[in-house]
């Protein structure tokens, strides 16, 4: 009996403490909080030519994340983490508007300064895919340079903020950028739902209504990422096993920093390789999308295109990549003229997808349903053990 027992009982032990582990990867621990404040071109007594300056400041218990977004020039998300809850930010705003040399915008104290890493959305590209073979090398129209489109003001909601952009060939219609910063951990409300937590932003892309130059127009985005001593240089994709929140997408693309090749992230750029085609869209509105290799590129140029990166690097580092939307096969720009993508931008370790309720459930009824049958088999067994044990107790062993 005892070993009926033991056989029983172990697995469903073992069983149960699986469950209790995923539920307990789906609940997650305490949440982090950071306290926010935003304040829109900081110590500037008129509105600045050329575009807003936002200063989102998130304290947290022993430190502080600086986020900024600037439309001087292409526009730029810039996130600076100092150990203080008390580091304040410095604007020259003469020298900032000049856009000639560094320093002008500052964090104090300096030796504050944990980690800093920006990404400029620098240029819109557009190529006619006649044979549709979704290859971006093709036949590439002149770019489009998001430094010389036409910039709205912000428009600030909490801490979240709308920037729309034009330039005379689009004809009518614009590319906007939305950035929103947490306060704590949770997942946006739209797809592609990424999860976010208190030291990650998120920006959100899209472009609407541009009149594209081919009927068979496919685009990219470009970025590029800045950094003084570790930038962004590699892109990682990872499988997440749960597409309830990002329906049909089983993966997720990460661009980090690397310290001398060990696995510490510093800084992440973080996205699920899936575009919309419309603004309130359904599963066949999803179109999937690649990434280029980050390759180094030319600080000076970056520097020149962004009055962020001038304002605040000195020596930078860049590495830039594109994002090309759509496959072969999948439906060209002109079907919807709409195309919308997402991106979390953050410090230290990119968040990982927890499992969503549905697959917590379905792993509660394929845990649970064994983990019943076993507890009853067991207990079946131990009565029909004793039943036997006490019926054949006498038996003559032959
Ligand atoms: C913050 O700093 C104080 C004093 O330096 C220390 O006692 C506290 O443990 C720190 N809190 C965290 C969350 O690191
Ligand atoms: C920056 O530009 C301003 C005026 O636009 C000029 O006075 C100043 O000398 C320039 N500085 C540098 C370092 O080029
Ligand atoms: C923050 O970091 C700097 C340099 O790493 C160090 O000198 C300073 O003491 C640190 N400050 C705090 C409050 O830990
Ligand atoms: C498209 O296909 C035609 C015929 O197969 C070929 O001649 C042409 O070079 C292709 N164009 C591109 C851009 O691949
Ligand atoms: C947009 O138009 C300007 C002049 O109006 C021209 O210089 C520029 O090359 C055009 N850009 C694109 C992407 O066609
Ligand atoms: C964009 O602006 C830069 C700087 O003003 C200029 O050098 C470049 O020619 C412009 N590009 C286009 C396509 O207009
Ligand atoms: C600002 O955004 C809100 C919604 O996000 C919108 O209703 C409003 O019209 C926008 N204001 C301007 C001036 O664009
Ligand atoms: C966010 O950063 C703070 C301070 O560096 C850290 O204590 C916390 O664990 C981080 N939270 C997440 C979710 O990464
Ligand atoms: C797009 O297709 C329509 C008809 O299908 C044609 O009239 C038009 O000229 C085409 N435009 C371009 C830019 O090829
Ligand atoms: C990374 O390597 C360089 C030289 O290869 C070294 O100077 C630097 O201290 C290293 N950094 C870290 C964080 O190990």
């Amino acid at each position: 009996m005892a070993a009926a027992v033991i056989c029983g009982v172990r697995p469903v032990v073992f069983l149960f403490s699986v469950f209790i582990s995923c539920l307990g990867l789906f609940s997650g621990g305490e949440t982090f909080k950071r306290k926010l404040t935003v304040e829109l071109n900081p110590g500037s007594t008129t509105v600045p030519p050329g575009g807003d300056l936002l200063h989102v400041r998130a304290v947290g218990d022993n430190d502080t994340l600086h986020f900024l977004f600037c439309s001087q020039g292409a526009p730029t998300l810039l996130l600076i983490h100092t150990n203080s809850s008390s580091s304040t930010l410095e604007v020259d705003w003469p020298l900032f508007l000049a856009r000639n040399s560094s320093g002008s915008l500052r964090v104090e104290p300096e030796s504050s300064i944990l980690y800093s890493t920006a990404v400029v959305f620098s240029r819109l590209l557009e190529y006619d895919d006649i044979n549709d073979t979704a290859d971006p090398t093709s036949d590439l129209f002149p770019p489009y340079e998001l430094q010389n489109f036409t910039w709205s003001r912000l428009n600030l909601s909490g801490p979240a903020a709308l920037l729309c952009g034009t330039v005379s060939n689009f004809s009518i219609g614009s590319l906007c950028l939305q950035l929103s910063v947490f306060e704590s951990e949770g997942r946006g409300q739209l797809w592609p739902r990424l999860v976010h937590t208190a030291n990650s932003s998120q920006m959100g892309v899209w472009f609407d209504g541009l009149l594209p130059r081919a009927n068979r127009s496919r685009f990219l985005l470009e970025l590029q990422a800045v950094g003084r001593a570790y930038p962004l240089s590699r892109v990682e994709a990872h499988r997440s096993i749960d597409d309830e929140y990002t329906p049909s997408i089983f993966k997720v693309s990460q661009w980090v920093s690397s310290v001398n090749g060990s696995s510490d992230v510093l800084g992440f750029v973080q996205w699920k390789p899936v575009a919309y085609r419309k603004s309130n869209p359904a599963l066949e509105d999803a179109t999937p999308c690649r990434h280029s290799d980050p390759r180094p590129q030319s600080s000076e140029t970056t520097a020149a295109s962004s009055g962020l990166i001038r304002a605040f690097y000195s020596e930078p580092e860049t590495f830039g990549l594109t994002v090309s939307f759509g496959l072969a096969g999948e439906p060209f720009y002109s079907s919807t003229r709409f195309l919308s993508w997402t991106v979390l931008v953050g410090v230290g370790s990119p968040p990982v997808d927890s499992f969503s309720p549905l697959v917590v459930a379905i792993m509660a009824v394929g845990l649970g349903t064994p983990l019943v049958l076993l507890l009853l088999g067991g207990l079946w067994v131990c009565v029909r053990k004793r039943a036997a044990d006490s019926t054949t107790a006498y038996e003559p062993i032959n």
